[in-house]
């Protein structure tokens, strides 16, 4: 099938033809990649069992691994779950709509191919311009995961969609790169206190402070029974090892250029800071601050492919803030730690 590309106009969003387009596709059981403010999302009418089964074909996805659901307006998140606890809508006035996904208990209105037959949803509202337009064009909620072909890095630009997904999908809604980076913060919202299960920018001081609480950590052993079934799978991981280090800047320039001396062909990934230090060339420049590394830390390991390099070999961050959602990414990408 061949891919279609739709360009956003000056206003930054889509006319109103591309819009009619990209609604019908979806209201006519298709697929549509379009971008929000963390990763681009390959979206589909959620409550159309055979539409979502082309999201699962189209990615290679493991079909225990539930979608998000993505809505519109706090409204239309009402419509698909059961209840809402005080506190979600406490934190939907701070953080909604934006990269905040929360775990609800569901009304079925969903297909439980969205699910995966489970008794929860995951629930976001995007504050992407585009996400917003084609959802509130929509009604009905449309799930999407990363647009990505599954254990690949989630995609931050349209290109990164093309690379995965041409010619397995209809339509794509290029909105230029995205800002955030990393995937949505998800939280379990089916007890008293809300569980961070997979961190992303709203982080857990975050949360914590909004509702002037301390959080319980997520105790579950994400290996054997993950509470988020995604977290057991192998992610983010670039096609070329990638070895995470976790040592001092001195330590790492030791590594990097021991790996050399075995005559490996190594690439490098450094922020600014570490570069200068250690007066060694980044391949991709991550950038300075953590939100910039997040930012182009896909793109950095994408830009890998079709190379031939033997080993990636990357720094560790601080993992504070949005810290620990880059460190988490890196520790699910890597093929080793030292
Ligand atoms: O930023 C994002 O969240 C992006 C954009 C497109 O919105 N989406 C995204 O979707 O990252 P995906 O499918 O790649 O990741 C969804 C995560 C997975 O780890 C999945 O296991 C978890 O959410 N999840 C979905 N439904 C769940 C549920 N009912 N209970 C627990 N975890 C759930
Ligand atoms: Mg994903």
């Amino acid at each position: 099938m061949e891919t279609k590309q739709l360009k956003i106009t000056k206003s930054g969003l889509l006319s109103a033809s591309d819009l009619k387009l990209a609604t019908s596709l979806l209201q006519s059981g298709e697929l549509v990649a379009f971008p929000t403010e963390t990763v681009y999302g390959l979206g589909a009418d959620a409550t159309n069992t055979e539409a979502i089964k082309k999201i699962y074909l189209a990615k290679g996805r493991p079909s225990d691994n539930p979608l998000i659901a993505h809505v519109g307006s706090f409204e239309q998140l009402e419509e698909i779950v059961e209840t809402v606890p005080a506190y979600v809508k406490e934190l939907s006035h701070q953080f909604s709509p934006g990269p905040l996904t929360y775990i609800l208990k569901h009304n079925e209105v969903c297909s439980n191919k969205v699910t995966s037959g489970l008794d929860t949803i995951a629930v976001r509202i995007p504050s992407h311009p585009v996400a917003l337009q084609l959802l509130r064009a929509c009604d009905f909620p449309v799930a999407a995961p990363s647009a990505n072909l599954s254990g690949k890095p989630s995609p931050t630009s349209a290109s990164h969609v093309l690379n995965d997904l041409t010619e397995r999908i209809p339509l794509i809604i290029d909105g230029g790169p995205t800002g955030v980076g990393v995937e949505s913060t998800v939280i379990d919202c089916i007890g008293e206190k809300p569980v961070v299960l997979r961190h992303g920018s709203v982080t857990e001081e975050m949360i914590a402070q909004a509702l002037k609480i301390t959080l319980n950590k997520n105790k579950q052993n994400e290996v054997q029974s993950p509470k988020s079934p995604g977290l057991k799978y192998k992610h983010y991981a670039p096609s070329i090892p990638l070895l995470l280090v976790k040592k001092s800047p001195d330590e790492l320039k030791q590594v990097i250029l021991s790996h050399r001396d075995a005559g490996k062909k190594v690439g490098v990934l450094l922020s600014d800071v570490t570069a200068n230090r250690l007066k060694l060339k980044s391949d991709f420049d991550l950038g300075t601050s953590i939100e910039e590394i997040a930012g182009n830390l896909y793109t950095a390991l994408r830009s890998f492919e079709h190379t031939n390099y033997d080993i990636i070999i990357i720094e560790s961050f601080k993992e504070e803030g949005l810290g620990v959602a880059v460190m988490d990414r890196l520790t699910r990408a890597a093929t080793e730690i030292i």
